[in-house]
């Protein structure tokens, strides 16, 4: 049981904007809701690889095909920061893996759809980075240290993939009507399941509380879901896309775009399992998993043999 001295100076620390850091007191449900944020986080970006992955051999050209490798590598070094931030909160590695294969750990939604043109790279890029980048600039303030540094660090390289993935959507919409259409069609499969990337709404969040009161989430589900919409429309203007949602309009009082509702249904599918691909993307995980079970017993065996010859010497 911990005392309410503790809880009161804890949250006296929280409300102060002081950084938690690994060796301080924390509550337990303080610590268990980190490990399920940040595993998930982690888990997000790794799995982020596989629908990028698959058109490192399609990319269209040599510049194109190495700008996705450098963006595919970023995003391995994003799980790697994001999984080493979660270790410090004393969960082991092994765990946190067996939680994704076993489906106790979710993963964001938005890695369950298909890339099936190269315009789905330049959608994914400019919305899911972007969504990304508003989510991930807010997180920057949270009240754990590891994961407000890891953000910090994960922030600077996001722009990159935001900004090259509309420069690919950019160049269709302006390129031949055929590269128009591939453009539209990508925003059109891609928009609405980049919203459901923010979670559910305020009202429907059953982790919001908590997160706001120990300044996990600096900001809510629907504000920085609304700050991602009014952005992007902009942007979607720019380039002569159309924003697939007619009841998108731009409220001049509020100063926000007032949109349609998400299709929470399909939200609630996909995140518990149901969605296009997670069964393939926890396939190829678990699969990628076992066949590089000889990297990390070798690496291992070479990490004890040097810790042996140290004693020795
Ligand atoms: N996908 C999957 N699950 C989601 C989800 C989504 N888009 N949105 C919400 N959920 C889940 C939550 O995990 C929770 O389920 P759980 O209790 O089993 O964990 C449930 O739905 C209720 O949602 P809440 O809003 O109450 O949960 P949170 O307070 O955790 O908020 C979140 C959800 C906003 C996604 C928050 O967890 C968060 O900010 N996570 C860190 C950011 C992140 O994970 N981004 C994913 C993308 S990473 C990425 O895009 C890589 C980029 O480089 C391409």
């Amino acid at each position: 049981m911990e005392s309410t001295n503790n809880l009161e100076k804890f949250q006296t620390i929280i409300d102060a904007d002081t950084k938690i850091e690994p060796k301080d007191w924390m509550p337990e449900d303080y610590r268990k809701h980190l490990i399920r944020q940040i595993s998930q986080h982690a888990h997000s970006e790794v799995i982020g690889m596989q629908p990028e992955g698959n058109w490192i051999t399609r990319a269209p050209s040599l510049r194109a095909k190495l700008i996705l490798l450098a963006k595919i590598q970023d995003e391995a070094g994003h799980g790697l920061y994001l999984y080493s931030a979660c270790e410090t909160l004393g969960i082991s590695r092994e765990e946190l893996i067996d939680q994704l294969h076993t489906g106790k750990a979710k993963y964001s939604s938005i890695f369950n759809y298909a890339a099936i043109t190269w315009a789905d790279i330049g959608a994914i890029g400019w919305l899911v980075d972007g969504a990304a980048i508003v989510n991930q600039i807010s997180l920057q303030r949270t009240s754990y240290g590891p994961y407000s540094r890891a953000m910090i660090r994960i922030c600077k390289e996001e722009s990159f993939h935001q900004r090259q993935g509309y420069e690919i959507m950019g160049k269709l919409a302006l390129g031949t009507p055929e590269q128009k259409e591939m453009a539209q069609d990508a925003l059109n499969r891609w928009w609405w399941p980049s919203l459901m990337m923010f979670g559910p709404h305020d009202s429907d969040s059953p982790h919001s509380g908590k997160a706001m009161t120990w300044r996990i989430k600096r900001e809510s589900n629907d504000v920085l879901r609304q700050r991602f919409i009014d952005k992007t429309v902009q942007q979607a203007e720019v380039i002569g896309l159309k924003i697939p949602d007619d009841k998108l309009k731009w409220n001049e009082a509020k100063g926000v775009y007032e949109h349609g509702e998400i299709n929470w249904e399909e939200f609630n599918q996909v995140i518990n399992g149901n969605g296009p691909l997670n069964k393939i993307r926890l396939a190829n995980h678990i699969s990628a998993h076992e066949n590089g079970a000889w990297v990390r017993e070798a690496a291992n065996a070479y990490a004890a043999k040097q810790k042996k010859e140290v004693l020795v010497a």
